[in-house]
């Protein structure tokens, strides 16, 4: 769908869960979850995780749904709309549609730059037999030696011309659906892709649980251990929980637009809720247990951006006809990648056409300048540019690449502070019973004092101790 032009409603309800679960499912689900989990301790990761989502992700993701649809505005548009009647504080609260606006800007171009990860992989396993990757095999880079998989993913990301045409195909793929308008697109391609996807998913897990010694790795997976519990768990959850939903940058508030009033807002965002769930789980049944099982748990707790790079080849090195479903796997990831880019640069040309009053294609041509320049750097910064460390001033981030800072930046400070924004919005210039009231639309509402708990009394309280964290001003 064309934002900026005229306003059209989703064909129908699946139009809408499909849209908005195609912008949520993506690399956040495949890549960045699994990862997390990984690192942060398996179980205990995946049940903070799941607290999160019940309570905080649900609010967030009726309150931005809402508000689109309530306002039929962009996320600076429905702020700047409705804090208009205030003065003073009240008034000063639109800057939030600004900061929810800005971070899909800053995602975006490194989340080109692992969608060209992505393109590399389907290339990989296409043209090369997948036995090279199998756990037993091992190569050497700078001395150091390690298994071919992971000897694979180091030599391709550190290789700076490799990785930028990568980067450049899956920006031009992107840009291409933008160009041409989407709204067929988004909704035919996930009808077809999503089911494969899931599929597909649910029997790789299947085939890793009767890899031997799997029961470890799904111990490690699904029992929470409490000792491995810190304050970085529930930083690294929450910024998940964001990334995942598409929250805090204005995109929800954008499909909420395209929402009818006659729709039924709740039963769809338990949907999408359930659905990009799901499949974040899945992803870390498919890929965790794996990684326990190759390498034990220290490799799951050194798990970096990686994982997915290095793990998945090697499951597919000894499954029946990896080569095809190796493929296969990275083709589907691919489309997932590419749907929620797409939907992260139509908010990007949607904001620039609307507040810098340019043309939609000059707008793209902004946007794409901007992926191009700061995509490139990323790249750069597993080669060239290896010694820099942007957020070295922090000491526990100061191994921070240019990809891990700016993802650090987007999700675990300026996604909360946009939520912060969107809370107090509701809370005090709407007021939490009018939006109730707009939100139920005369239905059935069973979270409701659920909801009403976590935006007076939770979520800010909550942000706030996750953002002191993570800037590191709590230990
Ligand atoms: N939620 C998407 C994912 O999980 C990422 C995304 C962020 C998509 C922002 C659109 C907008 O991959």
């Amino acid at each position: 769908m064309k934002l900026g032009s005229r306003r059209e409603g989703f064909s129908n309800k699946l139009g809408f869960v499909l849209a908005a679960a195609g912008s949520a499912v993506g690399l956040g689900n495949i890549w960045r979850f699994p990862y997390l989990s990984a690192k942060y301790g398996g179980g205990i990761f995946l049940l903070t995780y799941l607290i999160l989502v019940l309570s905080f992700g649900y609010a967030l993701l009726i309150s931005e749904i809402g508000i689109g649809r309530m306002t039929r505005r962009g996320p600076i548009g429905a702020f700047r709309k409705l804090c208009a009647h205030h003065k003073s504080f009240l008034g000063s609260v639109r800057i939030g549609g600004w900061i929810n606006a800005l971070v899909p800007m800053i995602i975006i171009p490194y989340y080109v730059v692992i969608g060209g990860w992505v393109t590399r992989y389907v290339v990989a396993l296409a043209c090369n037999p997948v036995s090279g990757f199998h756990k037993d095999v091992l190569a050497t880079v700078e001395g150091k030696s390690m298994p071919a998989s992971a000897a694979y993913f180091q030599n391709f990301i550190t290789s700076w011309q490799e990785s930028l045409i990568y980067f450049l195909i899956f920006l031009i793929i992107t840009a291409i659906v933008v160009a041409c308008g989407v709204k067929k697109g988004i909704e035919q391609f996930n009808k077809v892709l999503m089911p494969m996807l899931v599929i597909l998913i649910l029997g790789i897990c299947i085939y890793c649980m009767f890899l031997p010694n799997a029961g470890a790795g799904f111990k490690y997976y699904l029992m929470p251990d409490i000792s491995k519990f810190s304050y970085m768990t529930v930083v690294a959850a929450m910024g998940q929980l964001f990334f995942s939903l598409s929250l805090a940058m204005g995109i929800m508030v954008t499909y909420g637009v395209y929402m009818r009033r006659e729709d039924d807002l709740i039963s769809n965002v338990n949907q999408v809720e359930v659905f990009d769930t799901g499949i974040s789980f899945l992803a870390g049944m498919m890929i965790i247990p794996a990684v326990v099982v190759f390498g034990g748990e220290k490799a799951a707790e050194n798990a970096g951006p990686g994982l997915i790079f290095v793990t998945m080849p090697q499951v597919f090195a000894s499954f029946p006809a990896g080569r095809f479903f190796g493929t296969l796997f990275f083709i589907l990831v691919l489309f997932a990648a590419a749907t929620s880019a797409v939907s992260m640069l139509e908010t990007n040309v949607h904001t620039v056409c609307q507040e810098l009053g340019l043309s939609r294609k000059l707008s793209l041509a902004y946007c794409l300048l901007e992926i191009l320049i700061i995509g490139t750097i990323t790249v750069l910064g597993y080669s060239v540019l290896s010694h820099v460390h942007p957020l070295s001033f922090i000491e526990k981030y100061q191994s921070f690449d240019i990809l891990d800072s700016l993802d650090f930046i987007s999700n675990s400070v300026l996604m909360p502070i946009g939520a912060i924004f969107t809370t107090v919005l509701i809370v005090a210039v709407i007021g939490l019973e009018r939006f109730t009231r707009e939100i139920k639309n005369g239905k059935k509402w069973y979270r409701q004092y659920l909801y009403q708990l976590c935006m007076c009394v939770i979520v800010i309280p909550c942000l706030l101790v996750v953002l002191l964290n993570a800037v590191g001003i709590l230990k």
